[in-house]
């Protein structure tokens, strides 16, 4: 079973990383830190507690808390996604704030070259933004934006968020069936 850990914090857009929890939960071992804000977006956008991420192959964890074995280096896991990132959490993992659990997380995911997927959602970006999402970048982070195509007769919001998960999907190497590559 591959290992993961699901980062949720303040951004817009909760429903891309419940979606994601829902894909993965039964064929991976899920690690999930949802941040103070997190949970408030959770709660307002989709009606939900962040005890929503809990299941058979699930380790929930407080983002306070950042003495557990998710922060070490010593932990391999597979691929860290930060799900919707808000533009906070992602200057501070620029700037190596290593604080909270999140943070911590991310920082050793760079550190022990691992996968670091970041998917911000803010608009506009400011010049801050860009320049945190580039350093982020040249650190061998990957960036996707939560910015769903139109190009495959998407008709919902579902199908949007589908999109955007199964390119995450993808890139982490988990079998979908979401969305079919693009074909003309
Ligand atoms: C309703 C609401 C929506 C927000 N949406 C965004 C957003 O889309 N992107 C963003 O970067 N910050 C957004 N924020 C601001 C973050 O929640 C705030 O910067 C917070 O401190 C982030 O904390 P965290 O990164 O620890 O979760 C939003 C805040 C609120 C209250």
């Amino acid at each position: 079973m591959k290992r993961f850990v699901l980062c949720v914090t303040g951004a817009s857009g909760v429903c891309y990383a419940k979606r994601l929890f829902d894909c993965l939960k039964s064929n991976a071992e899920l690690h999930v830190i949802v941040s103070e804000r997190g949970a408030e977006l959770l709660n307002l956008e989709l009606g939900l507690k962040a005890s929503y991420f809990t299941g058979e192959n699930v380790t929930a964890y407080k983002n306070s808390r950042i003495n557990t074995s998710v922060a070490s280096g010593s932990f391999p896991v597979d691929a860290v996604i930060v799900i919707p990132a808000s533009m906070g959490t992602i200057g501070r993992i620029a700037s190596g704030v290593s604080e909270t659990l999140i943070e911590r997380v991310a920082d050793v995911t760079l550190k022990e070259k691992r996968k670091l997927i970041v998917v911000p959602r803010e608009t506009p970006f400011s010049t801050i933004h860009l320049k945190n999402l580039i350093t982020l970048d040249q650190a061998g982070a990957l960036i996707m934006p939560a910015s769903p195509g139109f190009y495959q007769e998407q008709k919902s919001m579902d199908d949007l968020i589908d999109f955007m998960v199964a390119r995450i999907m993808d890139q982490i190497g988990v079998a979908q069936e979401l969305m079919p590559p693009y074909k003309s």
